[in-house]
């Protein structure tokens, strides 16, 4: 059986036509529609009457509570399908399209997502300051969180899937994008997604807000602190940078004192050196150490050693060939390094 949650927050006027239309595209399929709704106007009497005259609707009512996410994972522990699907209630997903999701649910994908991001797909439905909003909030999503990157809309409202995918999963989304939280938390091969235009709403209006827009950071942000292997980058990415100022910083300082350039910049690159491999240890690669402490640091440090020459040797060729003054020298040859022990520490140093 197919379970077709959908959230409510004061659709009054939506949620009698979306059933009928659900029902008109659905009726050769076994499904049932389970509401969820935290309306604080007459929505929850119009679901009473739906209820009483059609056994295949139910629904929920939270009296003091909201959030669009925790609504649908509420949804979810009700549904008594195998297979379930999120939607609005506003009509802006067409529910023509569940056909198109089953069927390819049937034909053995885990995930169907209608997009309005792949060819054939629109997203008319929003002005244009909102789909500014989106694609930004999108690309954020897929910079920071490697497995989102597959996937064309991951902030999609409309989604089908196979209750396996998120069995012992331990949902907790924070706002509204619940199925970014699935496609990094669940377990599934076959994602299928689906051309559709993003309809504009029919009544009622958009409870979409700033604070929504916070709190999708706020859940990007931990679904990042919560994947070893997006933060890796990303610290990898700080430390080198805090790595190149403390190297540049000890490396202006002596040559101000009066020593010589190529002797800074080895003693700069020496300390840089000690300080990347405290941070990364600490940090970069903190759950992967299964070799001891003094052989991850030999290793490193026989690899910023190589890092160093390479350095000093291309500033060197820099300071004899060119005119290139000393503080611009000196970063291009520790940024030629760092590429070098990214690499090698990378499969050498910290090798899982
Ligand atoms: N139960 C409950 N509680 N439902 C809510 C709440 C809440 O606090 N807030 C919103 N809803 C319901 C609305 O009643 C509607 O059915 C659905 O969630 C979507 O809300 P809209 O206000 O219509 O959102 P939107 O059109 O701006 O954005 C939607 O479409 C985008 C594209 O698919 C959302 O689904 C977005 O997440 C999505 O990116
Ligand atoms: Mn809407």
């Amino acid at each position: 059986m197919l379970s077709i949650i959908i959230p409510t927050y004061n659709e009054g006027e939506n949620v009698i036509i979306i059933s009928q239309e659900i029902q008109s595209s659905m009726n050769m399929y076994d499904y049932e529609i389970v509401f969820v709704d935290d309306s604080k106007d007459n929505t929850v009497d119009i679901l009473n009457k739906l209820k009483e005259n059609d056994e295949k609707i139910r629904y929920y009512h939270r009296n003091n509570e909201r959030g669009l996410a925790t609504a649908v994972i509420l949804g979810f522990k009700m549904a008594k399908g195998d297979i379930i699907a999120v939607m609005d209630a506003d009509l802006q997903h067409n529910p023509i399209i569940l056909r198109e999701m089953i069927n390819a649910i049937n034909n053995g994908a885990d995930i169907a997502i209608p997009s309005r991001f792949v060819e054939g797909g629109d997203d008319g439905g929003l002005d244009n300051v909102r789909k500014f909003v989106s694609y930004v909030a999108r690309k954020i999503g897929q910079i920071s969180i490697k497995k989102l990157r597959d996937f064309s809309d991951i902030t999609s409202g409309y989604f089908m899937f196979r209750k396996e995918v998120v069995n012992n999963c331990d949902l907790d989304p924070i706002g509204w994008k619940i199925l970014m939280e699935i496609l990094v938390k669940g377990k599934y091969d076959k994602v299928v997604e689906i051309p559709y235009q993003f309809e504009s709403r029919k009544a009622g209006e958009s409870k979409m807000s700033l604070k929504e827009q916070w709190n999708y950071l706020r859940h990007v942000a931990r679904l990042l602190l919560n994947s070893p292997s997006d933060i890796r980058f990303i610290l990898f990415c700080m430390v080198g940078v805090s790595g190149v100022i403390i190297n540049l910083i000890i490396y202006m300082i002596l040559v101000n004192m009066g020593f010589s350039i190529i002797s800074s910049a080895i003693f700069s690159a020496l300390i840089a050196m000690i300080s990347n491999f405290i941070l990364n240890d600490l940090f970069t690669w903190r759950d992967i150490k299964k070799t001891k402490l003094n052989e991850r640091m030999s290793k490193n440090f026989i690899t910023s050693i190589i890092g160093i020459i390479i350095n000093v040797f291309i500033l060197n060729i820099l300071k004899l060939y060119s005119q290139v003054n000393y503080i611009i020298a000196n970063t291009f040859s520790i940024m030629l390094s760092t590429v070098w022990n990214y690499f090698v520490n990378k499969s050498w140093t910290w090798r899982r």
